[in-house]
């Protein structure tokens, strides 16, 4: 009797409870999480379609591993771009490809009939309300029930471990894939804030126009990314890394040696950039806000904050600025929204309001 009391204790029942996830949209990388449960999947942000059908038959890792070498038929999706859903159909695809994978075998636990989905959902700053309302109408789509949007920003600097509703500003950059986004934080909400449309994908394609020209060489975007993965560091290492690609002058293969300095060399205006916008953010914001900036410093977060020495990059432009990296930097910013999650007060403080 006491075993059956145990084990029916443990039953979750569906018309007590809802299932709360938690969704990543980022460009690169989608992250999925359970409530009281954690990340349940990190994929990258790619399908593949095969047009003769107009069926998606690749989804995330699968996807992105045949970039460049799909047949003609087969065409490779990225549904996000700049952090915002620009291909409609192809992200509910491959959305429901993901939960299908990451919550399903969760549901396992309610044997009977199977819980209502609420999500959390971060949407980037600069997301227009129509943008915003694509992202509630994508998880709607796939039978969500309710659908929670978050500022990105505030899910991140909640990641990063700060409590953002003191009124203590804390400066957050989040180096992604799609964007970087730079925001000051406090009292519950983004003070200062500005968002760079160019940011690891747009390195990407610096990387491939940097080798067309100075190497008369035709790259693959895969091989790009790895140049930048492999090579790109500031600690003065000089790293190097032997890549064939198609040759402008003939057509045929051709081998190149790549050193560290070509990838800084090639992305040298895009870095400038970034700390040109930090730089901006500090001159734009009140003087009380600048005054926490230097005692707290920065914190960098997001893919490209992998890259060694990016924080003593930034340390060294940024002059007397402490600048420190975020823990577990690729999860920050779902983090951010299981901590959100994990209150409903917060929850109901921060979500957006669409009308
Ligand atoms: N070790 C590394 N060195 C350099 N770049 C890296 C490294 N690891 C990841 N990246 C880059 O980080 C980017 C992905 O970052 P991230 O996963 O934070 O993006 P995302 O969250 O999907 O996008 P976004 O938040 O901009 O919408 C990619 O461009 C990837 O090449
Ligand atoms: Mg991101």
């Amino acid at each position: 009797m006491l075993h059956f009391i145990e084990k029916f204790s443990n039953l979750k029942l569906p018309f007590l409870t809802t299932l709360q996830i938690c969704l990543d949209l980022g460009t690169t990388n989608t992250r999925i999480a359970i409530k009281d449960k954690g990340v349940v999947l990190q994929e990258p942000t790619y399908l593949g379609l095969n047009k003769k059908v107009h069926e998606y038959i690749f989804f995330g890792q699968e996807a992105k591993r045949i970039v460049g070498k799909v047949p003609e038929f087969i065409k490779i999706v990225k549904p996000v771009v700049n952090g915002i859903i620009s291909e409609f159909d192809a992200q509910v695809a491959l959305i429901q490809n993901f939960i299908q994978k990451g919550v399903a075998p969760y549901m396992v636990n309610y044997p009977f009939i199977k819980p209502p989905l609420d999500a959390i959902v971060a949407v980037p700053s600069i997301a227009t309300e129509i943008e915003q309302k694509a992202v509630e109408e994508v998880l709607l789509k796939l039978g969500v029930r309710k659908v929670f949007l978050i500022e990105r920003p505030l899910a991140t600097a909640m990641g990063c471990g700060f409590n953002i509703f003191m009124h203590k500003p804390v400066f957050v950059v989040d180096l992604g894939g799609g964007l970087i986004e730079m925001a000051v934080i406090s009292g519950g909400g983004i003070v200062m804030q500005k968002t760079l449309r160019t940011a690891g994908d747009h390195m990407n394609k610096l990387i491939y126009n940097y080798i067309h020209l100075k190497h008369g060489l035709i790259l693959g975007e895969a091989t790009c990314e790895e140049l930048k993965v492999r090579l790109l560091n500031f600690t003065n290492e000089e790293k190097t890394m032997m890549v064939r690609g198609k040759s402008l002058e003939n057509g045929l293969p051709k081998s190149v040696k790549i050193r560290t300095s070509d990838i800084k060399e090639a992305l040298l205006s895009q870095l400038n950039l970034i700390i040109d916008t930090v730089k901006e953010i500090i001159e734009l914001s009140p003087p009380e806000v600048v005054d926490e900036i230097f005692n707290r410093g920065i914190v960098l977060t997001g893919g490209l904050s992998n890259i060694s020495g990016i924080d003593a990059f930034f340390t060294e432009e940024l002059k007397n600025i402490k600048v420190s990296l975020a823990e577990n930097r690729d999860l920050t910013t779902i983090s951010g929204l299981m901590r959100i999650g994990r209150r409903k007060d917060l929850l109901q403080r921060l979500k957006i309001q669409l009308p």
